[in-house]
């Protein structure tokens, strides 16, 4: 049988409608300056954590944060891009119903993120018990169609780092699911063959985002040759077999999995150091990242729908109209980038990926 080669694609080049990034952490200050126009190059829209230093825990603490990435990419000269980032606000023990309806009536805050007390940066104001004390919030979620954006790891110490992901479907998941079956819910940066099989066979609106590490890279990364910071990230990479399952949710056509690259910046210092931050940098990157993991299975073909259909779809907004192109080419990535006054390694720094971005005329 001949393969068939779609219109948007030669062997060497695809141009897809432009991608979203449904889980970004941006931070504030000189780190917002310097890592927005990664994301603004390559993608219209982001979903923004909101794990400040102090969380974003209000609508108009949201939208301040909002004018601030405005007036960042003003001063970078990139207004025209249009990039637009969809605010989220941290959910705290203290959060209320009238949170949530003010959320509901506004353009430009989309969701509510869970992170559970100490699952990772920036978490301690997080939520202590979910399913004791939030539940007024999380009815008014419900019936104002607000998603929750979830971290889903137990924080248990008792509980070995590589379960903690599994064991929060069945502690947390699937109670609170079963509490409340119209919450949309998206299960941010799955790790496990475990989620992936739970979001596939779930009932109703639940969703999944997936980052280009947990694609590309098993847990053998952050050992191989010495201990390698840069690979750490929260959930932690884990076994092949799992990536395997990553990649087959990715690569297939189910609506639930979509793109979320998690990029989340740490200056080198705080990288490579006694107790390193947890976050690695594909910002930079993010599309070529995913083109290298798609291509590498043969399923070029379905990066569109990942990157640019299916988060859309769940989040009730427009596909965007504009336009993405990728080559394949040769991309040496940066060894490091700068980063305030300190730097930023990316990803795989150093390592050449067949794909990268066509830069816009
Ligand atoms: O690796 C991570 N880094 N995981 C998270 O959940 C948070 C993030 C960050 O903000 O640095
Ligand atoms: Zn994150």
């Amino acid at each position: 049988m001949l393969a068939v080669t779609p219109m948007n694609m030669t062997p060497d080049k695809l141009t897809i409608a432009s991608p979203d990034d449904w889980h970004l952490h941006v931070r504030d200050g000189d780190a917002l300056k310097a890592v927005i126009a990664d994301s603004a190059r390559q993608f219209r829209r982001a979903i923004i954590m909101p794990n400040l230093r102090p969380p974003v825990v209000s609508v108009q603490r949201a939208l301040e944060y909002r004018q601030q990435i405005m007036d960042a990419l003003d001063q970078l000269g990139l207004g025209h891009l249009g990039f637009d980032p969809l605010m989220t606000l941290y959910l705290t023990d203290n959060t209320s119903v009238q949170d949530i309806e003010a959320i509901s009536q506004s353009d430009h805050v989309h969701a509510v993120k869970l992170y559970p007390a100490g699952a990772t940066t920036n978490s301690d104001q997080g939520v202590t018990d979910l399913l004791g004390r939030c539940d007024k919030v999380l009815q008014a979620m419900q019936r104002l169609s607000v998603p929750l954006l979830v971290h889903g790891e137990v924080t248990d110490p008792s509980i070995d780092l590589f379960d903690r992901e599994a064991v929060f479907i069945d502690r947390v998941m699937i109670p609170l699911r079963q509490r409340y079956p119209e919450l949309r819910v998206v299960f941010e940066h799955v790790t496990t063959k475990d989620a992936v099989d739970y979001v596939r066979q779930a009932q109703g609106p639940i969703a999944a985002t997936i980052t280009p590490q947990h694609l590309l890279y098993n847990r053998n990364a952050i050992f191989t040759g010495g201990l390698r910071p840069h690979w750490y990230c929260l959930p932690v990479l884990k076994r092949e077999t799992h990536r395997l399952a990553l990649v087959d949710a990715a690569t297939s056509d189910n609506p639930r999995f979509f793109l979320g690259t998690d990029s989340a910046p740490h200056a080198r210092h705080l990288k490579e150091h006694g107790t390193g931050c947890a976050g690695c940098y594909s910002a930079l990157h993010a599309m070529a990242l995913y083109a290298t993991a798609f291509d590498a299975v043969g399923r070029i073909d379905r990066l569109e729908a990942f990157a640019s259909e299916r988060g859309a779809d769940f989040y009730g907004m427009p596909r965007n109209t504009t336009t993405l192109t990728l080559v394949r080419k040769p991309y040496t990535i940066e060894e490091q980038v700068p980063f305030g006054k300190a730097v930023l390694v990316p990803l795989a720094a150093g390592q050449t990926l067949p794909w990268q971005v066509q830069p816009q005329a």
